[in-house]
């Protein structure tokens, strides 16, 4: 454990270990995850227990298991589902698989008051189920609090020896007083009080401690994280003992690098090397075409330009500099920080090369506990500008996959038959492009369909409805858009075209006038989670270019819904974008993920 008293989330592997985390912190009480395999000895201390899902049951040969001792240990302990199942099992109930799988919102009702845990529920109250295993017997000493129609034993508890089990998962936000389940969890356990605030006073001991006389060299990617971190190393060590790189690859958005830089200078953080890359990035980029290739060669530019100009920079290891890193927490969860949680994808700050300067304490990472709001609440505690910290989430490669290009060679035509029928009297036409989209447990890469409509910016039911079931019905299509601007053209006209800084600019201009209209409305500002615009290669006659609007709602960027952005707001941008010189068209991307992905690339 990081720290005495925190409320421990042993992580069976389910998909919401970090949501558990992350709203008890925000109540004040601090929270960590740890594998279920954790010695009972690691756990002594801890103010409380959460057992999370998992995707196993738990009669199952080789499914995770934690020390029964922990039951046994006088601290609250809460099973959630799989934690649920785990706990029945250890104390002697019983485990099957349920009649029927239950999946989604589910009414229950609340037995003898709810005991200590769901007293706010009333008779009704829905929560949000995922299982297809029931405890069908209690174990000694526990009474039944909850039940519904499919699931008996929805929640139990013995309250004297503080053990409480639901089937359903309070941490979502689809179950009803699920906030009020988990803080009367909290208000039982005596945990360490959490605050950023607390944190930034404690981090910075740590930090002084951790680099000792030495330096930190630090890539500063124009991320949140990175900024924020960069700043904080700045105020604890002085910026004579740091040294920032910002590499401009010439794929960021307008006045991007600029703002960094001044927000950084008002703090009196001059030590902040911007190398412009632009150049040999664009030199690099010259004639490719497929998404898969540019991200790799950006990636590896980004590589050559960083070595090269640390190495002119004498910023070696043994000249007595650390790396910093801006990782967070849900960073080193996710590449097998624990366990059982899913690896969803190396994180670059977590490359073989870095693990192994971890290993050899070459590296400091002093988000690494933080979630990203507790990062954002830091940045702003740093004194660096709201607008600043509470930017959107923007991809490394950066505008590099947003900007599609178009080989010299035509794309194969969609066939006849693969379209849909009409759908509401709406017509549609397939897009000269294609794009990623995540279908199954798979990578798919397929053509775009537009929609036609009277009223172009309302996005009615039958506009929605259809966006939906396109993907599923057609598997020539997996991303479907509403033409903003146009009735249906004779023809879209495809110009063969790669990454260049004339299509750049126009995509940055486009990109400033989206985020400086939704920027208008605070709410929908905070609404939205990340809000690619993305140009396409074709317009109404050779040359001519197209946008797409993509805004989205999400909370982790593993699924997202498209946002539906007041009409209003949508016509100001379509206006003010089909008036930049060389845009034909103006789409909204209406596609959730899945089946499309966030990103067109
Ligand atoms: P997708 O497109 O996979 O994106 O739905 C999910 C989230 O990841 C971001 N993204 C990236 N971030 N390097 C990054 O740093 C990348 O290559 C990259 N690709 C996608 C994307 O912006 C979204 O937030």
């Amino acid at each position: 454990m990081q720290h005495p008293r925190g409320i421990v989330i042993l992580d069976f592997g389910g998909q919401y270990a970090h949501l558990i985390a992350s709203r008890i912190r925000r109540m004040g009480a601090y929270a960590e995850i740890l594998p279920p395999e954790t010695p009972l000895a690691a756990l002594r201390g801890a103010a409380g227990i959460i057992l999370s899902g998992g995707p196993q049951s738990v009669y199952e040969k080789g499914s995770p298991q934690a020390d029964p001792g922990i039951l046994a240990l006088g601290i609250p302990v809460l099973g959630l589902c799989y934690g649920l199942h785990w706990m029945t099992q250890a104390l002697g109930g019983e485990v099957k698989p349920g009649k029927v799988k239950e999946y989604g919102k589910t009414p229950i009702r609340v037995v003898d008051g709810g005991g200590d845990l769901l007293r706010d529920c009333v008779n009704g109250c829905t929560v949000w189920m995922s299982h297809g295993d029931e405890a069908v017997r209690l174990p000694e000493g526990f009474i039944l609090t909850a039940t519904s129609d499919a699931c008996k034993h929805a929640a139990f508890a013995d309250a004297s020896r503080k053990l409480f089990a639901f089937q359903f998962h309070p941490e979502v936000t689809h179950t009803e007083h699920g906030e009020d389940m988990l803080r009367r969890f909290v208000a039982l356990c005596d945990a360490e009080p959490w605050s950023v605030a607390g944190y930034a006073k404690r981090i910075a001991a740590e930090i002084q401690e951790e680099v000792g006389n030495r330096k930190v060299f630090m890539l500063v990617s124009g991320g949140v994280d990175s900024t924020v971190a960069f700043t904080l190393l700045n105020q604890v060590l002085g910026v004579d003992r740091v040294q920032g790189l910002l590499v401009d690859t010439g794929l960021m958005r307008k006045d991007e690098v600029l703002q960094i830089q001044r927000a950084l200078s008002e703090l009196g953080i001059t030590n902040l090397r911007v190398e412009d890359a632009a150049e040999e990035f664009f030199h690099n980029l010259e004639g490719v075409y497929d998404p898969e290739q540019k991200r790799a060669v950006i990636g590896q530019t980004f590589l050559d330009v960083q070595k090269r100009v640390s190495e002119a920079m004498h910023l070696r290891t043994d000249d007595g500099w650390m790396l910093g890193q801006g990782t967070i927490y849900p960073d080193t969860i996710e590449t097998g920080g624990t366990q059982h949680a899913d690896t969803i994808k190396t994180h670059h700050n977590r490359v073989a090369a870095v693990q192994d300067m971890i290993k050899k304490g070459l590296v400091i990472e002093p988000l690494k506990d933080l979630y990203k709001d507790e990062v954002r609440m830091l940045g702003e505690e740093l004194g660096l500008p709201p607008d600043l910290v509470w930017r959107h989430p923007f991809p490394g490669p950066g505008l590099g996959v947003r900007i599609l290009c178009a080989a010299p060679v035509e794309l194969a035509d969609v066939p006849a038959d693969a379209l849909p029928p009409h759908g509401f009297g709406m017509q549609r036409a397939v897009l000269p492009v294609r794009s990623v989209g995540v279908q199954g447990d798979g990578r798919t890469y397929r053509h775009a369909l537009a929609l036609f409509h009277d009223d172009p910016f309302c996005i009615s039911s039958d506009v929605s409805a259809l966006s939906e079931s396109i993907p599923n019905i057609s598997p020539a299509f997996n991303r479907v858009l509403l033409c903003l601007s146009h009735r249906v053209p004779q023809e879209f006209v495809r110009t063969p075209g790669y990454l260049t800084p004339a299509r750049v600019s126009l995509l940055r201009e486009a990109d400033a006038i989206a985020h400086e209209e939704l920027r208008k409305d605070d709410i929908w500002y905070r609404r939205v989670w990340q809000f690619p615009v993305v140009l396409l290669p074709f317009g109404l006659q050779c040359g001519g270019q197209s946008i797409v609007l993509r805004p989205i709602e999400s909370t982790d960027a593993m699924t997202a819904n498209a946002a539906h952005l007041p009409q209003s707001m949508i016509r100001d941008m379509t206006e003010r974008i089909l008036a930049l010189d060389g845009i034909d068209f103006v789409f909204y991307d209406l596609t959730n993920k899945p089946p499309a992905t966030i990103e067109w690339e």
